[in-house]
Parts: C-alpha cells; structure tokens; sequence
C-alpha cells in the first residue's frame, strides 16, 4: 500500500512537471505571435528575441532561458526582464566595437562575447547620460545610415539619437511611427516592432514608407501556419529566413524550399508561385533538407531518405521511393545541401564542413572524394546552373564559377542577398 501511494505521488509529481513545462512551452510559441521585449543582432548576425526570461536564437527554433547565454542576468531578478537591447557596431570605436547592451529597468548591461564587462551592470545615466530608465527599444545606427554614429532609444513615443562619440543627445519625433516596443537593424535595414507587427523605418526620420505595419511572423520567424490573409508569395521572397533547399532544372526553372512552402519561378516568366509543399510534393509534407535536378527528376533529400520526382503539372512521385539515402547515393543523412552542375553527371553534396562527389551513372552510387569546405561553417542550401554555382548560408548567397572553384576558394566572394537578387524583394 506504501508503495502503492509512492508510486502514485511520484507519477502525480511528473505529470505535474509535465504539464508546467508544457504550459511555458506554450507560452512561449513564437508563431502564436509573441510580443518580443527586446531584439538585437548578434556578432555573427544573428538575431537574438528576447522574451521574459528566455530567449529566442535566429529565426526558428525553441526558446532558452537567457541566463544560459548571459549568465549574470540572472542575479538580478528583482530587475525583471529585458526592456531593450543592440549591439554597438562601429569599427573606429575599438573599445565597444561589437558589445551588446541590454536594458533592464535603470541598468545597463554590457557583454563581449558573452562575458560580462567589468564594473556592470551599471547606471544607464552613467553609461548614456540623457537616456531615461526603463526604456521600450533600442538599435544602432552607424554613419551613414544616421549622421553621426548613433544609437536610437525608444521610450513611449519620445525618440532620443546618443552620438557615441560625443555623448549628445537629441531628441527627435517620429510622427507616423508607433510606439516600438523593440527595434533592429538587419541587413542596414531598420525594424519597430510593436505587438507582433513591425515597421521598417528611415532611421533619421522615423518616416515608414510602404505599406506597414506587416506580421512579424511573415518575415522573421519559420512558423508552418500563417494568418489566412498572409500573401504566401509576398512573405516566403521577402523572408529573412534561410532556405531550406534550392534547384534549377535544365531547362531554367527554379526552386526554393521553406520551412512548409515553396516558391517557383518559370524559365521566361518572372512571376513567382507560391504553394505548399505538402500540396506539390504531398509524400515529403515539409522541411526538405537538400535538392538537386537531375534528368527531368527532382531529388529531395529529407533526414535519411531520397524522395524522387519526375518534373512535370503534377510532380509524380516514383514508385518505391523513398529509398534510404544510402541505397541511392551511398551516403547517410543529413545532408545540407546538394547540387548538379549542367551536363555533368555529378551530384555535389554537402554534409557538415565537407562535400563530397556522386557519380549519377555508376551503379551502385558511392559518395567519395570528400573534401573540406573551408569558407562557411554550414550552408543552407546550394544551386548550379550556367552561370556557376549559388551557395546559400542565411539571407545571403555567394557566387562561385563552378563547383571545384567554390572548393578551392579561400577568401570569400561578394555577399549577396537572397532576397533582394534572388526574389527581387525590396523591402
Ligand atoms: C537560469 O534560470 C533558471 C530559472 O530561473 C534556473 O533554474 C537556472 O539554474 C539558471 N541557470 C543558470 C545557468 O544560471
Ligand atoms: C505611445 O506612448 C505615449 C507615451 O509616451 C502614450 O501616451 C501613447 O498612448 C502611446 N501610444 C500608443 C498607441 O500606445
Ligand atoms: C507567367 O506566370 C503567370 C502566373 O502563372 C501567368 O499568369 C502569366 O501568364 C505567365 N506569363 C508568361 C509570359 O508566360
């Protein structure tokens, strides 16, 4: 009897656990349309959301708890969640050149890569002398997107522009502004965020041009549902979230994957279709890691499988596939990224920091001559097509004249935005 209550209080006590983590996961759903508190942009570029005391990384993915990553925001509680944050990016101030300061209350806290700075937390009236406590938002605004090297606070609706050189402030009004509750600068891009909408704003004047306020999910975060009256081609062009997977065929058609939708774009038509995975490529659902085309077939690779279908209104998926990965390619998953250049019969695949060859004729396949990639640590997604190959890591591809060149190189290519010159989305 004893015994039997133990277990009963112990299977009372994980159901209990069970369901507190269940409501703080539900809680903090992203794609539910949270109210971040505080976004900034990390060294690497990567943005980091700031919720009560967690912490979204990047554009998917879970919430952690903040002090994993910055550890002494936790010793002060009494101080409560972050109100606002940036990173100071500006190359002639050695100094504080990439620190990030978050706000909380009348404090400010300063990290170098994720170590706290001697002497903080510290007074904001210190730090930023004419910057009032418990502020909505805050980014940086290096020259010459502002005139001077700036940062822009935000508390209510009043505006202040801090020259970091010279500690001025001045205070500015952005009339068709609401009031940010977080603001930041992606891709010298300026972002207010209020609510679960945002605005892009002229960082000198505060004006929004365009039609805002757009969903803050639309274009910063990987959810597999949208609100019904997201324009599903507007949203997966302009989105800062990286692709999935991405093919050309021989005949010059393209594809890009997302998360649960694709974008298509017709040899000769400029117009991009949007759809559903599930609805074009129903046996693989979503979330495609690698594609490649190879006669009039497209290859998608999803965790250890080959899905297999032959192009054409509708795509027909191949009798017994999926097949494992290894059976087909002689490699195991997961793979990143996988591309064919024109004519050849050699299948790229990228896999972690290496890529490696399959011959398409032999039989059976073997991935062999495995080389490292030394200028990325992950790519996202890879194409080739006469004009050589795109290699795609985040919002930004690179161009390389063939595949044994991207390979060879040692000082990276220009940086391009996938958005802009991929999918001709301006804003
Ligand atoms: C972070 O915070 C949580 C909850 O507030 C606590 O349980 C945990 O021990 C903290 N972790 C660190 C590394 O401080
Ligand atoms: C914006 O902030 C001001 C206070 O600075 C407040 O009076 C006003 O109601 C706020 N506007 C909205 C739409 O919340
Ligand atoms: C391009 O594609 C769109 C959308 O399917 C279609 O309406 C249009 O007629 C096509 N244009 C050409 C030139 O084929």
């Amino acid at each position: 009897m004893k015994l039997l209550a133990h277990i009963l209080c112990l299977a009372l006590a994980l159901a209990w656990a069970q369901s507190q983590e269940e409501h703080a996961a539900a809680v903090l759903d992203r794609c539910k349309g949270l109210e971040m508190d505080a976004v900034a942009v990390n060294e690497e570029g990567i943005p980091y959301f700031f919720k009560g005391d967690h912490l979204f990384k990047g554009f998917h993915g879970k919430a952690e708890l903040s002090n994993e990553s910055f550890a002494e925001l936790d010793d002060h509680h009494h101080l409560g969640h972050v109100d606002a944050a940036f990173r100071m990016h500006y190359e002639d101030n050695p100094t504080d050149h990439d620190h990030m300061f978050f706000f909380l209350n009348n404090k400010v806290f300063s990290y170098y890569q994720h170590k706290l700075e001697d002497g903080y937390p510290k007074d904001i009236s210190e730090v930023f002398p004419g910057i009032p406590d418990n502020l909505d938002a805050a980014v940086e605004c290096p020259k010459p997107e502002c005139d001077e090297d700036s940062v822009i606070f935000f508390k209510g609706d009043d505006i202040y522009h801090y020259n970091v050189r010279t500690k001025a402030v001045e205070e500015k009004e952005f009339q068709s502004m609401p009031n940010c509750t977080s603001a930041f600068r992606f891709m010298e891009h300026f972002y207010c965020f209020h609510g679960h909408m945002f605005s892009k704003f002229d960082p000198k004047t505060g004006d929004v041009h365009g039609r805002y306020p757009k969903e803050a999910r639309d274009y910063f975060m990987r959810c597999s549902k949208f609100s019904d009256d997201s324009d599903h081609v507007e949203r997966e062009r302009c989105s800062r979230v990286h692709l999935d997977a991405i093919t050309s065929d021989n005949a010059g058609n393209m594809y890009a994957f997302r998360g649960h939708h694709f974008l298509r774009k017709d040899e000769g038509n400029d117009t991009l279709k949007a759809d559903t995975i599930e609805n074009a490529f129903k046996e693989l659902h979503s979330e495609v890691d690698a594609v490649f085309t190879y006669e009039d077939h497209l290859y998608m690779i999803k965790d250890d499988h080959l899905f297999l279908y032959k192009v054409g209104e509708p795509h027909t998926h191949l009798d017994g596939y999926p097949k494992p990965l290894k059976d087909e390619l002689g490699i195991e998953g997961p793979i990143d990224a996988a591309f064919v250049c024109e004519d050849h019969h050699i299948a790229h695949l990228i896999k972690g920091q290496n890529i490696y060859d399959v011959e398409l004729k032999v039989n059976p396949r073997v991935a062999g001559h495995e080389r490292p990639i030394s200028l990325f640590k992950k790519v996202d997604a890879a194409m080739c097509n006469i004009e050589g190959v795109k290699v795609f890591v985040g919002n930004h591809f690179y161009h390389f004249d063939s595949a044994m060149l991207f390979v060879a190189s040692r000082a990276l290519p220009e940086q391009h935005k996938v958005s802009l010159e991929v999918f001709g989305c301006d804003h």
